[in-house]
């Protein structure tokens, strides 16, 4: 450690969000029945509410000090998370919804790996969740439910598990207002097994290479909202040549290897970039996309080129999105691989 490098680090101007404080911890125990009568009867914490073991493997203990639902969870340890040493998380509460949508934002720029998003069961609060470098799972949370001096705790029914903070926003639990005031926070949801559906439906019986791909393109670039370029390359010898898209007029020729797309043709696999800018060798054909999803388009071994999505907004593009872009590609493939491409 460089002790004045250290000394000279601060909170960057503008952060878009403010932890508050420590919300709570989460810790690994041997005897959850043991540690629990511990923080009850010699700390005086009291219980909130109790996984029996069919909600998490062993059960749970959340136990609270103050209004929170839990300032301590007690999980019960396994053969991989040891008792004592075992830190199951630390989570930090931000004071709106909104600063979780921008903490998620935020951490989504900065390449951190989000794990969780959503909301969890017990607590209720909406949240997201990564590591730190050395694996300490963080939470970063709004909402957790207050309990009263009258010890009122909502019943198990109402909690509502939800897998995004766009699904967990769209179905609030009983009393949680989970209105966002900056609403291009959300992220647009597109199902991409109906536009898949659509895509195969409209692509079938042509075998015109030119025109699977151009219709292919159109139908993405409409049904994806916010996007500024939607199309295609193609594989030509040690090059990648334009194909049909929408959006601004596009540099025509990549080499292979070279920038997002060439990059995910090389390499074979899809590549989400939350920020080009921060992309070595990124190719900005339009000064406007700052964000972009490459999918590559393989029919078996063989690469026949990529699907390109580009966006003026910063990390447009996320896991789903990659998923059901793949499913898309697919499709596609497997109409070119029937046409003159093949
Ligand atoms: N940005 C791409 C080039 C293609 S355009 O975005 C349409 C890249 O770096 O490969």
């Amino acid at each position: 450690m460089d002790a004045a490098n250290v000394r000279a680090m601060t909170r960057p101007v503008g952060l878009p969000f403010k932890l508050n404080r420590i919300g709570h911890i989460a810790l690994y125990v041997q005897d959850l029945e043991k540690s629990a009568r511990f923080y009850t009867g010699v700390l005086g914490f009291q219980i909130s509410d109790v996984y029996a073991g069919n909600e998490l493997p062993g059960g749970a203990v959340f136990i609270r000090l103050n209004a929170d639902h839990h300032g301590i969870a007690l999980f019960q340890a396994t053969k991989d998370y040891r008792p004592g040493a075992g830190l199951h998380h630390v989570a930090f509460e931000v004071s709106t919804l909104d600063e979780v949508l921008r903490v998620r934002e935020h951490l989504r720029q900065h390449n951190v790996r989000i794990h969780f998003e959503g909301r969890r069961r017990a607590g209720v609060q909406l949240a997201v969740e990564f590591q730190d470098p050395d694996g300490h799972n963080l939470e970063i949370y709004w909402g957790i439910d207050q309990i009263g001096s009258d010890g009122y705790v909502r019943a198990p029914e109402q909690w509502k598990g939800a897998a995004s903070l766009e699904a967990a926003v769209a179905d609030p639990v009983i009393g949680q207002d989970t209105t966002v005031q900056d609403k291009s926070l959300l992220r647009p949801r597109t199902d991409y097994d109906a536009l898949a559906s659509e895509l195969d439906a409209l692509l079938s019986g042509e075998s015109d290479s030119t025109a699977i791909a151009a219709n292919a393109a159109a139908a993405i670039y409409n049904a994806l909202p916010t996007l500024n370029w939607a199309g295609f390359y193609f594989v030509q010898g040690d090059e990648l040549v334009l194909g049909p898209f929408q959006g601004r007029p596009a540099c025509v020729r990549i080499a292979l290897g070279r920038g997002v797309c060439g990059t995910a043709a090389v390499e074979r696999r899809s590549l989400l970039v939350p920020d080009v800018s921060a992309f070595p060798g990124h190719i900005a054909c339009d000064p406007v996309s700052r964000s972009e999803l490459v999918v590559p388009l393989l029919a078996g071994e063989k690469l026949l080129g990529v699907l390109d999505l580009d966006s003026a907004r910063l990390a447009r593009f996320d896991e789903g999105d990659q998923a059901g872009c793949e499913h898309l590609a697919a499709v596609v493939v497997r109409h070119l691989a029937a046409s003159v491409l093949s």
